[in-house]
């Protein structure tokens, strides 16, 4: 089965062709980074302007690289919850287009599930479950229970920053510009993460929240300095800024491993999942080696934002005799909330 993906939730349009939720035929992804790198983040309204103008490209790059045409798509896939609602819009009004015009299904998926479910892509990989999944991005830091994974319950969430914006946001105070991950991530590994002590927010014996916001602004005043001082990054030496990278990442990675082992003891988890754009994080990836239990990274390139995870996820969904209606709505927020 060959499902055509569309993905708009955030500030990259993306298309893809997977053939039986697994093989990835033409995954191609129009990021918009120069258009939010001089905001040091996402401005809605520029992003929701740009998915206009490179839907249509897009979505022919797609077809082209995969060498498929259009007619011989089985079904088209969209993300349409949770995001921005103008980037979401493009999306979902491009796929109902579609699978309208062509008398195909066509299947909405929840963003945050296919982070999880993009493990998958390239390897079919087998994940025993129940499993824990983590997705941790620039708008997205929460815990799952997975039965399989169409049946996902939530059982932590951040409170406050996700991981990936207070990386975003520590790159902007250290001027390293935006997406601060890639940058923050390679620094980190030529610095000493034991250098500074970061606080690490636990929230309490058995909570699986998260809370990032103490972490970022302890990085501020250590940048600043103390005692009304207002030093700026420019100050620090090479050697101080890697530290300063280290000791952030070591702070993160701390935190989110020590709630995946709370959340693997709390569910009998037998593996655990980690997506979204952090789980490029090779300081994650390291720490993630010595869990008890299996664990699955997506391949790199499925880490941040991409449509193949969005056509996977619906072969599942249609697998399971599942379809949405031609008039779904773009939703911001994710389906999964606390039980
Ligand atoms: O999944 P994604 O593309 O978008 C959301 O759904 O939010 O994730 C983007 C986020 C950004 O905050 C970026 O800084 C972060 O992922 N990121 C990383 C790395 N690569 C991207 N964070 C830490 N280490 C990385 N290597
Ligand atoms: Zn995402």
């Amino acid at each position: 089965m060959l499902i055509l993906g569309i993905e708009s939730t955030c500030d990259e349009t993306a298309a893809a062709v997977v053939a039986d939720g697994v093989a990835v035929r033409g995954n191609v992804v129009a990021s918009q980074i120069d258009l939010h790198q001089r905001y040091r983040g996402v401005v809605p309204e520029i992003a929701s302007r740009a998915h206009i103008e490179n839907i249509l490209p897009v979505l022919r790059e797609s077809l082209a690289t995969s060498g498929v045409n259009l007619n011989d798509v089985d079904a088209i896939a969209v993300a349409y919850r949770p995001g921005l609602i103008g980037s979401l819009l493009i999306g979902v009004t491009a796929a109902k287009t579609l699978a309208w015009a062509l008398t195909k299904p066509l299947m909405g998926v929840d963003h945050v599930q296919s982070h999880l479910y993009s493990v998958r892509l390239e390897t079919g990989a087998d994940v025993p479950m129940p499993a824990v999944g983590l997705v941790c991005s620039g708008g997205h830091t929460a815990l799952y229970r997975l039965q399989s994974f169409l049946d996902v319950q939530l059982i932590g969430a951040t409170i406050d920053d996700a991981v990936g914006e207070a990386y975003d946001k520590v790159a902007a105070i250290l001027g390293l510009g935006y997406p601060g991950g890639p940058v923050i991530d390679r620094l980190a590994g030529l610095g000493d993460g034991s250098a500074i002590k970061f606080p690490r927010s636990r929230m309490g014996r058995e909570s699986l929240d998260f809370s990032f916001s103490g972490l970022k602004t302890s990085v501020l005043y250590h940048v600043r300095g103390f005692k009304g001082c207002q030093r700026d990054a420019s100050s620090l030496s090479p050697r101080q800024l890697n530290d300063v990278c280290a000791s952030f990442q070591a702070a993160c990675v701390d935190v989110l491993i020590e709630k995946i082992k709370r959340a693997l003891r709390q569910t009998h988890g037998q593996a655990v999942i980690i997506g979204g754009g952090v789980s490029a994080n090779g300081g994650l990836r390291q720490a993630a080696k010595k869990l008890p239990v299996p664990v699955f990274f997506p391949p790199m390139q499925y880490c941040t934002d991409n449509a193949a995870m969005s056509a996977g996820l619906a072969y599942l969904h249609l697998q399971a005799g599942q379809k949405s209606s031609l008039d779904i709505d773009a939703i911001p927020y994710s389906q999964f909330s606390r039980a």
